[in-house]
This record gives structure tokens, sequence and C-alpha cells, in this order.
């Protein structure tokens, strides 16, 4: 047999065209696992916030991409040189802004496999086991969270995806057919309504704006003074709205506001939406969670009565981003909102019927994030991640208690799970909040005083007004937060504080 000229594509696998063989991706990712456990063991040796300006990192890049192949050791050199250390360290256990993401060791094996098996279920065909997996998952997590087994759902990357699936459905189980026939110059259908309070989420107008409904759709339900939907004055606006000719379609209940994690009475709202026959969805991307803990379900009475609802295990369930929740009861009207199946998508020998995950999402490919959350499950067990999100409640309840027990401290919501919110207020200012000049001293102080603690790197909280006053957050969700983080939170807020007030005295600027 005369020997066959070596291919050129044979020849230019050492200049870059082929993938790595298996002996050099072995070798490669067993790198790349060394630079992960490095870096979560010596992750606090990180400012939470990078000390950087805008600006600084660009200029550290290469502008122009690469013609020639590189050596992986040169990019994971420069990942350790330029990725980590310009990173906003999510996974450090002194992030407390936002609501966390943290990313669990078996959560993150899973984004690995996800990665290496690249499947994509977007039809059974296309993925059995990613599509058979994700049913398991979510019934796994509806059943954890004792809902009834009328719900079933989905996957999506995240909250505010769940919630624009959500309220599409909603428009169809009001019988717009907009699937089909659009908005557009449609008579009755210029003016439908969608009630939120207004500490709801973003997401919720996002979604309006997305779907054609527009802002103006979105009706903000007040508050009461723990920031709760006032389910009256929710009544009062849809019958105003009925009145005037405008057509009600969903109502947004949340459990866990995103600027003071409080809960609007669901119970109530749900006995509105049957009187009104309106869609209600529950938004509860931060607390959702907390209903895998038996004992700790009073907030979610009434949400088994929801007809969708949102919980993001890349929130506070450790799940490496990205990972949300989306139940309902009416999934039919899911589908009815986003199925579309082209030819060449059609399954044509199928025995069975059998779900295509596509029918049910304006996308068409999906990741197959159940096998994260199938892994992590697994791994911790249900009790396991209930240990862990009590644990986050109570160093959140012991913080909120140190607040209490402080004069010059005041906290300016109600903390029913692992957000305190609060402000530095001198004793001597107690009630002169009304006072302009106070007012604006209590906000400037507190902008400072945050900023001064994020500073130091090595604790990060955010911010949120709260009728009207600046207000710091600190919300506890990261896996790897312990006591000492919080302890250290509280030191360096009173160090700051006190530096503060010594630098104003001696400018005598205080009111
Ligand atoms: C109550 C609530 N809903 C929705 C969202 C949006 O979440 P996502 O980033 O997954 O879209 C957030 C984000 O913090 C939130 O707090």
């Amino acid at each position: 047999m005369t020997e066959q000229p070596a291919s050129p594509l044979h020849a230019a696998q050492r200049d870059g065209v082929n993938d790595m063989d298996p002996a050099a991706f072995r070798a490669a990712a067993h790198e790349v696992v060394d630079l992960i456990a490095d870096y979560l063991e010596h992750v606090e040796d990180h400012a939470v916030l990078p000390p950087i300006e805008p600006g600084s990192i660009r200029p550290l890049l290469e502008a122009h991409p690469p013609e020639g192949p590189e050596p992986i050791e040169a990019i994971l050199a420069d990942v350790n040189r330029l990725v980590v250390p310009n990173a906003t360290h999510w996974q450090h256990p002194g992030f407390m802004a936002y609501f966390a993401t943290s990313a669990s060791a078996p959560g993150m094996l899973g984004e690995f496999l996800m990665a290496a098996l690249g499947q994509n279920p977007m039809l059974w065909r296309t993925s059995p086991i990613g599509t058979e997996l994700e049913g398991v998952v979510v019934q796994w997590l509806r059943e954890g969270s004792g809902l009834p087994e009328a719900y079933d759902g989905l996957i999506t990357d995240t909250a505010s995806t769940s919630t624009l699936i959500a309220l599409a459905a909603a428009r169809e189980a009001a019988g717009f057919d907009v699937a089909a026939k659009g908005l557009a110059g449609r008579a009755g259908l210029d003016a439908p309504r969608v009630y939120c309070s207004t500490e709801a989420h973003s997401s919720i107008e996002k979604a309006c704006m997305t779907l054609g409904l527009g802002r103006r759709a979105v009706v903000k339900i007040p508050a009461n003074e723990r920031y709760e939907m006032d389910a009256q004055a929710l009544a009062g606006a849809i019958a105003t709205d009925r009145a005037a000719g405008r057509q009600p379609l969903a109502i947004v209940a949340t459990i866990g506001t995103t600027s003071s994690t409080s809960v609007d009475p669901v119970g109530a709202i749900a006995d509105i939406a049957d009187e009104e026959d309106l869609w209600l969805h529950v938004d509860s991307a931060y607390a959702g969670v907390v209903a895998l803990v038996p004992e700790l379900r009073a907030p979610f009475a009434g949400w088994e009565r929801a007809d969708s609802i949102v919980v993001n295990p890349h929130k506070w369930l450790f799940t490496p981003f990205d990972a949300s929740l989306l139940l309902s009861r009416r999934l039919e009207h899911v589908r009815a909102a986003f199925s579309l199946v082209p030819e060449y998508l059609r399954t044509l020998d199928r025995a069975n019927p059998v779900r295509d995950y596509n029918e049910y999402q304006p996308q068409l490919g999906r990741r197959m994030r159940a096998l994260k959350l199938w892994m992590l499950v697994r791994y911790f067990g249900l009790e396991g991640l209930r240990r862990r999100i009590r644990y986050h409640i109570d160093l959140a309840q012991g913080f909120a208690a140190d607040l209490d027990a402080s004069p010059d401290w005041e906290r300016l919501a109600p903390a029913p799970f692992s957000t305190v919110c609060f402000r530095f207020r001198p004793a001597s200012m107690a009630g002169r909040e009304d006072d302009p000049e106070v007012h604006a001293w209590l906000d400037r102080c507190n902008t400072q005083l945050m900023d001064a603690v994020n500073r130091t790197g090595r604790i990060f909280l955010s911010h949120t007004r709260l009728r009207d006053r600046f207000t710091i957050r600190l919300a506890l969700g990261n896996i790897r937060t312990e006591p000492r983080h919080v302890a250290l939170a509280w030191d360096l807020l009173r160090a700051e504080a006190t530096r503060l007030l010594e630098a104003e005295t001696m400018l005598k600027e205080l009111p």
C-alpha cells in the first residue's frame, strides 16, 4: 500500500486548526481545575470590588484578534493575570450587595459537564436526558417547596425571562390570541393593564415593554409602611380601569421585593385575582427558595393559588449563574404563547407524546441547566440546602438585632429573610429627620459610609432608597459567608461611622 501524503488539515493540527487531542485536553483541564481550586481557596485575598476605574482594563487587552494560535498555557496565564484580578468577586464571602449568586462546587462541576456534553434540550430528541432531567428537577423543586402537583414548568435563564413568559401566557389566557393576531389595530385591546406594587422589580415593566404592552400598561399599586402591596388599593385600581374601558390582564405579587424583601399579601391578592378572573404571577426570584424550609413557609401563604411563580436558584440556591425556575399550573397557555414548529423541528417518528421545551419559551436553543441543579440538589440533599438557608437567615437576624440594640443605627424595613435595610443615624439626630438639613446630611453621610466600607475591599454592600432615605442593604446568600464576615461588616460600618463623625465634627458640618 502506498503511503498517503499527510493531509493539509493534519499538518495544520499543530497550527491550531484542530481541537486539543484528549491528552492535551486532560492536561489543560487539570490546570483549569487547579486554577479554580486556588481561586476559591484564596478568594478572600481579593478585594470584593476590584480597585480599578473604568478605562483601566481595556489597554491591557489585545485590541486585535491573534492571527496565529497561542498555547493554552499562555491563555490560562492571562486568565490569572487579567481576568481574575479584574473581576467583581461574587464568590467572595464578603459579597453582601444585591442578591447573592454564588456557585457551589457541585453546581460548578455541573456547568463543566454541561459544556462538555453540549446538550441542547430544545426538542426531546435533541437531548432526551436533558429534557427528562428538567422535568424531574422541576418536580423536585416544586415538591420541596410544598407546592401542589398541579404545577409544572421549565428552567429559564433569568427571572426576567420567566416573568416575560408568564405575562405572555397571561395574555393568551385572557383570550387575546396575540401570538397569532398581534396587537396592532385590535379594537378593545388598546389599554391592557398589569398590576404590581411600587416595590416590584423592573423586570415586570421590561416584560411589558418587550411584549408590546408598553410601560403605560403597568399600574403601580401603593405599598404600606412595610412596603407590602395595599390589596384594597389594588381592587380599587382594577375597578377604576374596568370602568374606564381598560383591560386588566394580570397581577404580579412579590414575595421578597428587591429593595427591602417585603412580602405582598398573596392570599388577599389571590382572592382579587379569582374575583376578577386575572392571571396571578408571583415573583419570588430571591426569596422563593425559603419555601424549601417547611417551618419558614408563612410568608408564602396563598402562593399555591398563583397561575405562575418564579424562583431563581441562581440567587440563593448556590447555583452558578444562570438558572430560573418558572412554574405554572396553566402551562398550556405558555405553550399557546410560544409554540411554533417549523417543518425541520417536527418530530416524525414520535410514538409517545413528549415535551419539546422550545415550545414554552421565546428562544429555540436552550442550555441543559437541569444537570447542575440535579447534581447540586443530590449533593447537598434538601436538608443540606435548608440548613444553609436557615443559617443565612439566622445571620441576618443577628445583624438586625445588633442594629436594633445600637442607638446610633436605624433599621429602615422589616427583615423577613436574609436582607437587612438600615442607616447610620446618630442618636442626637433621632426625631429630627424631617428637617431638610438633617435629611440631606444623613443621605450624604450614609453614602460616604457605604463607599468607605466598599473601598476596604473586604465587604461589598449595596443601597436603595426607602421613603426617600438613602438606605444601606446587607444581603446574605453566599454559600461561603460565615458569622465572621457579618461581624466584620458590622465592625467596618461602626469604625467608618466613627471616623466620619470625627471628621465632620472637626469641620463643624454636623447639622
Ligand atoms: C424580586 C426580583 N425579581 C426579579 C429579578 C430579576 O432577576 P434576573 O436577574 O434573574 O432577571 C430580581 C433581581 O434581583 C429580583 O430581585
